[in-house]
């Protein structure tokens, strides 16, 4: 059993509840916060039959300040991982005004009310979008962020620059960003995966609902990129692995080189859009509907991670293959179906 009580905040949603699990089986106890303005009670009771437990979960917002400090003195929190935030590109260009309150709000309130505290280590969901389009593809942590492609890709840079303003102000305090490249997949048991919110904007879930009936065709966006196939080039992480690297950075928080460090979550292989359809494909056996189209506006062209510095300082590396994502991923969506029934 560990010595360190964690925080989840937006612990009701798809890498969360995926960390929870994690660590739940290392002997953690755990703390789950969420408002539910993004989620609800489905990934909550997958993970409490997956654990066998009971999940200690209160609903909350992070920007609630007394919320959070009547959680932090009853509670005796050592750790917080800050999931909790708005993650849709698209929402973000049409109501930017709602991403940078929310998603600036929670992390300011959060550090304050652990400040108060005296809780002073901290995990961040950051995202590889604070790259932009990367000059060298194969990206590495020292790489400059170049201008956010949408206010979502905006409040994650400027999420990092409160970060780093913090660390340098109080030196007690521990960050590790933790930089995700595409998440994919769900837990093996198939009881929690990722629910989209409407139209899944994201590609796998497109693929999945697609799968199962409930969209009529897949679009694969773009065909004239330069990449082998013509499509976008992404790094398509099983969301096991990435909640892995969380226990790791949990565990070696306190051993960093520095108060605030950012680390790189990719397995450091790119991947084709078409790649990724047709192997979806080949392992399900599914016949997919789907057609090839223009670029979608505001895809960058390629990116894939470098993992070294994950690997060197948290010893942490994916183990989970693209197909064990697909074959999750569509468990999942199956999963889904059968409880709609
Ligand atoms: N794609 C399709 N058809 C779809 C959906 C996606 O072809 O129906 C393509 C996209 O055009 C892109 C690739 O699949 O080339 C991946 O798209 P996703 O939307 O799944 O993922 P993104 O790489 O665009 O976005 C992810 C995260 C964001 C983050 C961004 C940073 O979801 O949170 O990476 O680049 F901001």
């Amino acid at each position: 059993m560990s010595t360190k009580k964690i925080l989840l905040t937006g612990g009701a949603g798809y890498i969360a509840s995926h960390t929870a699990v994690e660590f739940i089986q290392q002997g953690y106890e755990v703390v789950l916060i969420d408002d539910f303005s993004k989620s609800d009670r489905t990934l909550l009771n997958g993970l409490e039959k997956i654990t066998n437990t009971k999940i200690r979960f209160f609903e909350g917002d992070c920007r609630d300040e007394k919320f959070l400090d009547e959680l932090f003195d009853r509670e005796k929190i050592t750790s917080v991982i800050h999931f909790a935030a708005y993650k849709s590109v698209n929402e973000s260009v049409r109501e930017p005004l709602l991403y940078y309150d929310n998603n600036l709000g929670s992390i300011t309130t959060l550090l304050k009310s652990m400040k108060k505290f005296d809780v002073h280590e901290f995990i961040f969901s950051s995202s590889c979008t604070v790259y932009g389009q990367p000059d060298v593809i194969q990206v590495d942590e020292s790489a400059p962020f170049k201008k956010a492609e949408s206010p979502y890709g905006a409040t994650k840079q400027m999420c990092e620059r409160v970060l780093e303003d913090v660390t340098l102000a109080n030196k007690n305090l521990k960050v590790i960003s933790l930089r995700y490249f595409n998440p994919v997949g769900a837990h093996p048991s198939a009881l929690i995966g990722e629910v989209p919110l409407g139209v899944p904007n994201n590609l796998v879930p497109y693929v999945t609902q697609t799968a199962i009936g409930l969209r009529q065709k897949l679009t694969a966006f773009g065909s004239d990129y330069n990449t082998p196939d013509g499509s976008c080039i992404r790094d398509f992480i099983h969301v096991v692995d990435l909640a892995q690297a969380h226990v790791m950075a949990a565990e070696k928080i306190s051993q960093m080189p520095t108060n605030n460090e950012a680390f790189n979550l990719g397995t450091g292989d790119g991947v084709t859009v078409l790649e990724l359809v047709r192997k979806f494909i080949e392992i399900t056996g599914v016949k997919l509907n789907f057609e090839v189209a223009p670029r979608r506006e505001g895809d960058i062209e390629k990116v894939y991670a470098n993992p070294a510095k994950a690997k060197k300082l948290l010893g942490w590396q994916t183990k989970l293959s693209l197909e064990e994502s697909l074959r999750d991923a569509w468990r999942w969506e199956q999963h889904l179906a059968a409880n709609k029934k």
